[in-house]
This record gives C-alpha cells, structure tokens and sequence, in this order.
C-alpha cells in the first residue's frame, strides 16, 4: 500500500486524518513538532486502529532536517496540516505565522522536489474567501483581501502551491474546510485547544463542562434570521475521508488539473444561537451564554456549495450537526 506523509499529524483534523488512513490500508509517517499537539495522540491513534504509524518529531521549519526525511524515507503522498491556525493570534504575531506557515511549506516543497515526491493535498480554508458577495460560496467565488494574517498565509500557500504544480509538473489538491468540529466517535482523539479557545464549539463544550464561566455570542444584529453569524460547521470524520478521497483521486491519475481546489463544507449554514439550542439537546446541559460585542474581523455569514467535491471526490458529508456536537461533547468529558 502507498505510505503517505502527514504533516500536522497528530494535531486535530491530522489526526482524524490519519485514522482514516490507516483503517483504509495506506502506511502513514507522521511529522509533527508538537507545538500545538500531544505526544499521546499517537499512542490513541494506535488504540483505535491498531496500528502505529511512524513519527518524527521535528520542525519543518528546520530545512536541513525535512530534506534528511525525504532522503530516508520513501513516501508516495503527502498530506500537509502542519501550520499556526489562530486567526486572532495572527494579527498580534504576524511574523510567527508568515515563517512557519510558509517557510514550513517552502520547505517541504523544495524537498519534495528534489525527492520527485508527486501527490500533495494542502489544508487550506475559506478564511480565503471573506465574506463572499454571494452564499452559498463555491470554489469561483474570487478570493478577496484577507481579514487576518493567517488567511493571507493560507492565500499565499495556495499561490505557491499552484505556481508549483505547473512548473514541477505536480498533482496537487487544496482543500478548503469550512469549520472542523466534532471528534471520533471512540472520544480517544479531538480537539485540544490551547487556552482559551478561538473557535465556537470548544468554547461550548468548555462552558459547559464548567471550564468557563460564560460562553460570549459575538453580536446579535447581523443581517442573519436571529441575528446570530452565520458558518457552515463540518464533522471531523466527514473531513478525515475528504483527504483520503483526494489522495485516492491523484494517486490514480484521476485528477483533471494539475492544481485543483474543493470546499468541504455540509453545504448548510447553522446560526451561534441554532448551535448553541443543537448541543443543548445533544447533550442535555444549559449552556450559560451572554450577547456581548461583534468580534472586529468576524463575517456575517459562510457556507459552502460542495457540488464540487461531491460530483468530482465522490465526497459527501454524512453527519449532522447534532451528532458532531454529541461526540464533542464525550470528548469534552474525557478531558475533565
Ligand atoms: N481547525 C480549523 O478550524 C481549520 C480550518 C481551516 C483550515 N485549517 C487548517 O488545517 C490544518 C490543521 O488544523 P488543525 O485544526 O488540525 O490544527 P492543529 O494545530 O491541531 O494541528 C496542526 C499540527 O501541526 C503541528 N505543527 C505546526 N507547525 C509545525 C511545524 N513547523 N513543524 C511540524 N509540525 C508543526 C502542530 O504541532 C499540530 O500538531 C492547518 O493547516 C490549519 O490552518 C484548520
């Protein structure tokens, strides 16, 4: 079976992803430098599939050290989570974002390149996007300035991405997530946010469990029909196999361009306070919960046309909101 490398791998979607790999056939070696993730990741992964993938600590940003991975390591894909993905800490670090979520790239590319490694699927987002003229947002949908310095990373590495495809004669795939929520069903893996948490759902489960106070619901007077932002929320599993279709897709020679981009999103946008009454019932808790201020950067409203994906990946997402925030929440209690 082909081995593929997975950067990021034992951070949230990597990890999912890497599940998915395994309990599919393929060999997975995994890079991570732990800077947002947990060492004991890899020994759940083992536990819910029974295989231990390969794993090298070490920082991409280290140019040396990646070209020595590709030089004692065969791999016939790769697929790269590894980068700094809070929006809000973006702006106050800019640096640290532009370095690691671009040197990193850089650098895998140029070893990439020199070990004739084809087969690349990128993590990219539809922070890309910004708030679209037009919903639901398909992949046309033009590109506009973004918001953050992390959206802009992720525009670059798509930039990037696409100037080597064609001129290395790559296969390459971007995937755009809307927002990644749930965990496995075992509750083994999930999200391991660190502080206080940027996105919705662990902020939720967080209040919930009594970590925090209070869940903030930033502004209520958007042009919404409560009021309430509105983003398209993607269960974690739905997305693990995305990849694993999008490998598939190039591996076989299946791709129609060189450099080709899907959303992956339900296709369905859910309101904070649809959300907030969705893991009420799921979990059968109250969720404290107060209106404050509209959050300086936030759009009014994402969700993805995933026509796309479905009629070329053969991917089309299978959990519901309700069911992704039940396996949110049973991870939530295992970290009590
Ligand atoms: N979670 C989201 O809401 C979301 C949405 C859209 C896109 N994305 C993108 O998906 C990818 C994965 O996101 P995630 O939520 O799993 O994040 P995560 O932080 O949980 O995982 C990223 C992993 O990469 C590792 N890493 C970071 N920099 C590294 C480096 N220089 N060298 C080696 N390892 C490094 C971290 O230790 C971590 O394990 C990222 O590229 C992110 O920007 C995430």
């Amino acid at each position: 079976m082909p081995k593929i490398l997975v950067t990021g791998g034992l951070g949230y979607i990597g990890s999912h992803t890497v599940v998915e790999l395994l309990n599919d056939g393929f060999e997975v070696a995994i890079i991570d430098d732990l800077s947002n993730s947990e060492r004991f990741v890899l020994d759940r992964i083992e536990e819910i599939t029974g295989k231990k993938p390969d794993f090298f600590e070490f920082d991409l940003k280290d140019q040396e050290r990646t070209n020595q991975f590709f030089a004692e390591n065969k791999v016939d894909g790769v697929i790269h989570f590894a980068a700094s993905k809070a929006v809000g800490e973006s702006m106050v670090k800019p640096l640290i974002y532009y370095r690691n979520n671009l040197v990193g790239l850089l650098n895998l590319l140029d070893a990439a390149k020199d070990h004739h490694i084809d087969n690349i699927i990128f993590s990219s987002s539809c922070t890309v996007y910004g708030q679209a003229d037009e919903l639901p947002i398909d992949e046309k949908a033009p590109i506009k300035k973004a918001e953050s310095s992390y959206g802009k990373t992720k525009q670059m590495g798509e930039e990037i991405l696409e100037d080597f495809a064609r001129v290395f004669d790559k296969k390459i795939i971007a995937l755009r997530y809307f927002n990644p929520i749930g965990a496995h069903p075992s509750a083994l893996i999930g999200e391991l946010p660190k502080g206080v948490p940027n996105n919705l759902i662990p902020f939720i489960t967080q209040t919930a469990a009594g970590i925090r106070e209070q869940l903030s619901v930033f502004g209520d007077d958007y042009p919404t029909r409560d009021g309430t932002a509105i983003r398209d929320y993607i269960y974690v599993m739905d997305l693990a196999n995305a990849h694993v279709k999008g490998l598939k897709r190039l591996l076989a020679d299946e791709n129609v361009d060189q450099y080709e981009i899907y959303n992956l999103g339900t296709g369905t946008g859910s309101t904070v306070l649809e959300v907030i009454q969705a893991f009420e019932e799921a979990s059968g808790t109250k969720l404290n919960y107060k209106i404050v201020d509209r959050r300086p950067g936030d759009i009014t409203a994402a969700y993805a046309d995933n026509t796309k994906a479905a009629k070329e990946l053969g991917w089309t997402p299978e959990t519901s909101l309700e069911e992704s925030l039940r396996t949110a929440w049973e991870w939530q209690k295992t970290l009590d």
